[in-house]
């Protein structure tokens, strides 16, 4: 007999055309697709060809017309703001969404143009985004986190008519002007948008540019709303760029059918939640966790979802995460280990739980790296309910990997985002293309076609897709994580392929650090390595090779270096450490060995490379390691 997944899961692959057929009849379309799946073009596979809906429809409007109007859409809970506590019905976010949908019209915006959203957590990011899918115009969330620079990147890749963002922005108790990072990235790029939205925080007052600022609440005053407008499914709903291997970060695309069918489904399904249930990531919409599952899926399956302007820990203290589910009657969490780490750390034996109600809580999800068996073990301990590592990416959109609650219940594997999710056909692979044994490590990689939801392209940038994804592994997309498939069918994520590290759940490319470190001039080499670290997973550690006759302090160039990688990619890279080094270890044909760097900083055994150019240098790094405090040294 096989069970409820089995079953989902082989129909998927079996017959990918009936399956989501089935799965599309459960949304709003003003015309069915033509075709289901669209192969006519490999490898740019499209779903629902020929269909037409909006997104926003389905997210708002469908549930005020279905009977939500007066349940909770939304509830923005901001510690950081004297306790703000704001709830929006579906109703009150239809009309404001729909408000600000003719605030953008009325200034020129329309279907197929970009709209920049660079904002804290607050509900206008929200707002701004629903309505961008109201009217069809496709919006790019930059996370706040974000230097200038990156800002200034994305720019100039989306090329928005206007921009949306706030006069700040609030981490725990310091406010983060927004507005001078959004001038000195306008400045920077070479794209200049016509109009920039502005919220206005009584935190902070922005200065405004006469002629390109408009103030959010002017806009409002003056608005209309604005109804939805039919788009095609495969239109895109919005760009999310993350990490590259290099300082050009890629501009993930996501369209609306696929991305609704799909999202929808992910909520029974996965997360085993039903309308009317309160539903919380504690992400940030500057990421696509925050995309998938605070703003669309909740929204999308009628269940009332958290906005939260917070942290784990110091807003005000390590029970901020029980106050919230219990206040708000929480049924589903979904975090980053990370924040759980954090949790544990200000509170070891979660006293504070016990001072708060949760016998609403049902689960705790948790994604964005690997989840450590000891914070699983904790979560699990504390909480007395299931915790389900799974696994995604901001390409796929949604879980590739997860326990699908909603469909039949494995039991935990500590270490393991247990099986491949309906739709996902996931292998490992070797180097020549050939799946390993299972418990064997591989490249993981997805058979194509790739399911609805998830990207059909980057931005503007078809051969960049192809080149990154579907050519080491032709017929699959690669994924860049390394790990294995065990006998029962449960995949461990063990690793990234690439130079991508994963800091707090933040995903980093070290490629991107390296190319600011590179630009001191003093510096003539460097390296960027991800160390462990027991609270944010991995923290970005440079190497730098001076200039010969430098004669700077050290001391000083680090620190100079440090601020640079803030200033041009941002705090969130967390860049704090650098040290200064004589000569970098290589192959023989010059390939730096990042690997080698790694283990002996994390104090890992390691095998000598048999092309290494000269081992002494090994040494030399294990040296300069111990000096602040890693390789073994006690930190
Ligand atoms: N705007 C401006 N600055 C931001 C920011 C934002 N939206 N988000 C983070 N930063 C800054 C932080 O203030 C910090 O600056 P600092 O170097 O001056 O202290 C820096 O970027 C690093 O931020 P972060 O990695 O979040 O570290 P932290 O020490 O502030 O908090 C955790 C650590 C674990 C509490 C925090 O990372 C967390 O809550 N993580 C939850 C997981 C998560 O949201 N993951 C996202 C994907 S699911
Ligand atoms: P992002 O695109 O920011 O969502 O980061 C995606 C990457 O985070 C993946 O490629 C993995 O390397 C890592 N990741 C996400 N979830 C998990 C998980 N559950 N287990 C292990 N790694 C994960």
């Amino acid at each position: 007999m096989t069970d409820r997944y089995e079953q989902a899961h082989s129909r998927s692959l079996n017959d990918p055309n009936g399956f989501w057929a089935e799965v599309a009849e459960d949304i709003h379309w003003v015309k069915k697709w033509d075709k289901v799946l669209d192969d006519s073009n490999p490898p740019f596979y499209r779903w629902f060809t020929g269909g037409v809906l909006n997104t926003c429809y389905n997210a708002l409007d469908r549930h005020v017309d279905g009977g939500r109007a007066d349940q909770a859409a939304l509830i923005y809970d901001s510690p950081v703001t004297g306790n703000t506590v704001k709830t929006y019905t579906y109703r009150e976010l239809r009309d404001v969404v729909a408000r600000f949908a003719g605030g953008l019209a009325s200034l020129g915006i329309g279907k197929g143009d970009r709209v920049i959203i660079y904002m804290p957590m607050v509900p206008e990011a929200v707002i701004a985004m629903l309505a961008c899918a109201r009217i069809g115009a496709v919006h790019s969330v930059v996370f706040g986190g974000f230097a200038s620079n990156e800002l200034a990147t994305r720019i100039d890749d989306a090329q928005p008519k206007a921009i949306v963002s706030a006069s700040c922005g609030i981490e725990v108790d310091r406010i983060i002007e927004y507005k001078p990072l959004l001038d000195g990235a306008i400045e920077m790029a070479r794209h200049k948008p016509e109009k920039c939205i502005i919220v206005q925080r009584p935190q902070a007052k922005a200065q405004m540019i006469a002629g390109r600022d408009v103030d959010w609440d002017d806009l409002m005053a003056g608005a209309e709303a604005h109804d939805w407008v039919p788009v095609a499914a495969t239109d895109p709903l919005y760009i999310l760029y993350t990490s590259g291997t290099t300082g050009e970060p890629k501009g993930t695309v996501r369209d609306n059918g696929g991305h609704l069918v799909a999202l929808k489904w992910t909520m029974k399904n996965i997360y085993d939640v039903d309308p009317g249930d309160v539903y919380w990531a504690a992400s940030d919409v500057g990421w696509v966790v925050g995309h998938s599952y605070i703003v669309y899926a909740p929204l999308f399956h009628g269940c009332t979802s958290i906005l939260y302007e917070g942290k784990p820990v110091g807003t005000p203290d390590a029970g901020a995460f029980w106050r919230v589910i219990s206040q708000h009657k929480v049924k589903v969490l979904f975090t980053a280990p990370t924040a759980f780490r954090a949790i544990k750390r200000e509170d070891p034996n979660a006293e504070l739980l016990k001072t708060y109600d949760l016998s609403r809580f049902a689960t705790l999800f948790l994604a964005g790296e690997r989840t450590d068996p000891d914070t699983l073990e904790w979560a699990r301990r504390n909480l007395k309910c299931p915790v389900i590592d799974h696994w995604w990416q901001t390409e796929s959109g949604w879980p590739m990997a997860a326990n699908c609650l909603g469909l039949h219940a494995y039991p935990v594997k500590p270490g393991s985002p247990t099986k491949a999710v309906p739709g996902w056909d996931v292998r490992v692979l070797d180097d020549n293309n050939q799946p390993v044994k299972a418990g064997d490590i591989g490249a993981i990689c997805c058979k194509l076609p790739l399911p609805p939801g998830t990207l059909p392209t980057l931005w503007n940038a078809d051969q960049r897709y192809v080149d990154a994804y579907l050519t080491d592994y032709p017929g699959y997309y690669k994924t860049a994580d390394a790990g294995y498939i065990d006998e029962d069918g449960y995949i461990y994520v063990m690793t990234r392929t690439d130079d991508i590290i994963n800091v707090a759940g933040h995903r980093l490319s070290t490629g991107a650090m390296e190319e600011v470190l590179a630009a001191h001039p003093d510096v003539a080499e460097c390296a960027v390595i991800g160390v462990a670290d027991e609270l944010k997973g991995q923290l970005p550690l440079g190497f730098l090779v001076l200039n010969a006759g430098v004669e700077r302090a050290d001391g000083e160039i680090v620190r100079e270096v440090v601020q640079m990688v803030r200033d041009r990619i941002g705090p969130v890279a967390s860049f704090k450490t650098a040290t200064v080094v004589k000569r970098l270890p290589k192959t023989r044909s010059g390939k730096i060995l990042r690997g080698c760097m790694q283990k002996i900083a994390d104090n890992e055994d390691y095998k000598m490379p048999a092309t290494i150019d000269d081992p002494v240098i090994l040494s030399e790094i294990e040296d300069a390691l111990k000096g602040i405090g890693y390789a073994g040294a006690r930190r």
